[in-house]
């Protein structure tokens, strides 16, 4: 828990502060201690510009396609909203298809905030990497060495990524560059190696892959019905079969799982004390304007077309889902990047 708040910490330096991070858990565990499903105004607020994407990563979890993306103004809306700095997270999709890309990025910043965006750098051009320069991270995913990765994306970047990473990190100021790499086939046993293709990064984090089996997937379908009155739809990675363990971890793995913890991620079913802190410092914003919980759970609990994000933050729908939650997580948060 600690390597994760230090990570975050060099990602959004201006935001995750001592006296910042102090002052939401006690107002966090004021609220968790009442049990009224209320938190404190979000630390971190994610953003899904768009579903498009040019890869086909068969691990993805996130919900790709075509649909409704809101316009620049939306999010320079969005971001003035908020007095107090917040960590912005841009992700898609692939989000540098949106031609208006660096012009959002600006806006958010223009409003006093810190952003960090993730890419598979497919897309961004040689004459563009010096207004990456306006971020304050930089997350690369890099799943493989050339072959594996160009292979599992179906697109050529890993070049690209390397360009990035050699350009940025010789640019002060600059933005925090995390390589995040997804544990696949092509790189369960090779992780030193591309740590070491890496090296320009600032961080190399190895993401156990999340997933869920099929017999989880009805668990959760029946359990969500039953407890909210209506099925918590799951854009999860549904796994054919239970992945591979990584060998030799390089790097910071993420979440940070014991020996214990590793061995339970990759069998049947994941078994872990962990809690879902996620729901209450941040939230997640769809394409459309949908807020949801989290990047896991279409779920709509607002939109911020129509209703200001702080309303929809603590609104009736969105305690209930904290509430539910912390007393028990649901079988499709199982193997979730955010369980701390
Ligand atoms: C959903 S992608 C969106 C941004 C961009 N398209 C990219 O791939 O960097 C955000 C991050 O989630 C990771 N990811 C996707 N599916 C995953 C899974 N099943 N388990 C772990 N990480 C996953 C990606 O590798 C990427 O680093
Ligand atoms: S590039 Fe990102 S969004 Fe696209 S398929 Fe791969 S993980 Fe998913
Ligand atoms: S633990 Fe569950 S509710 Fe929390 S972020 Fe993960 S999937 Fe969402």
């Amino acid at each position: 828990m600690i390597q994760r708040i230090l990570s975050v910490q060099k990602m959004y330096p201006g935001v995750v502060t001592p006296f910042n991070i102090g002052m939401h858990t006690a107002k966090m565990l004021y609220h968790m201690m009442l049990k009224d499903g209320v938190a404190p105004e979000p630390l971190n607020i994610d953003l899904k510009v768009t579903k498009r994407c040019n890869a086909h990563c068969e691990f993805c979890f996130a919900d790709i396609g075509s649909g409704e993306e809101l316009p620049v103004e939306a999010y320079s809306s969005l971001a003035k909203a908020f007095k107090k700095k917040k960590a912005f997270f841009i992700t898609g999709g692939e989000p540098f298809l949106r031609a208006d890309i660096y012009e959002l990025f600006k806006a958010i910043k223009d409003e006093g905030h810190e952003v960090g965006a993730v890419t598979n750098s497919s897309l961004i051009k040689k004459e563009d990497y010096v207004k990456l320069k306006i971020l304050d991270s930089l997350v690369l995913s890099v799943h493989g060495t050339k072959e594996v990765h160009d292979a599992l994306l179906g697109v050529r970047s890993f070049d690209r990524a390397m360009q990035i990473l050699h350009y940025l990190s010789r640019m002060k100021p600059r933005p925090y560059l995390l390589v995040n790499s997804v544990v696949n086939d092509g790189t369960r046993d090779k992780l030193g190696l591309l740590k070491q293709e890496c090296r320009d990064a600032d961080e190399f984090r190895v993401s156990n892959i999340s997933f869920l089996l099929k017999e989880e997937l009805k668990n959760h379908k029946s359990e969500s019905r039953r407890r909210f009155g209506e099925e918590i739809v799951t854009t999860q990675y549904i796994a054919p079969d239970v992945p591979k363990k990584p060998e030799h971890i390089e790097g910071e793995l993420y979440p940070d799982l014991t020996e214990s913890e590793i061995v339970s991620w990759y069998s049947h079913k994941f078994i872990t004390k962990r809690r879902c802190l996620y729901i209450h410092s941040s939230v997640f914003v769809a394409e459309n304007g949908d807020v949801h919980p989290c990047q896991y759970y279409k779920y709509p609990v607002g939109n911020i077309k129509s209703q200001p994000l702080k309303e929809i933050w603590n609104s009736p729908k969105m305690r209930k889902f904290r509430r539910e939650i912390s007393a028990k997580l649901l079988p499709g948060c199982s193997r979730c990047c955010k369980l701390l």
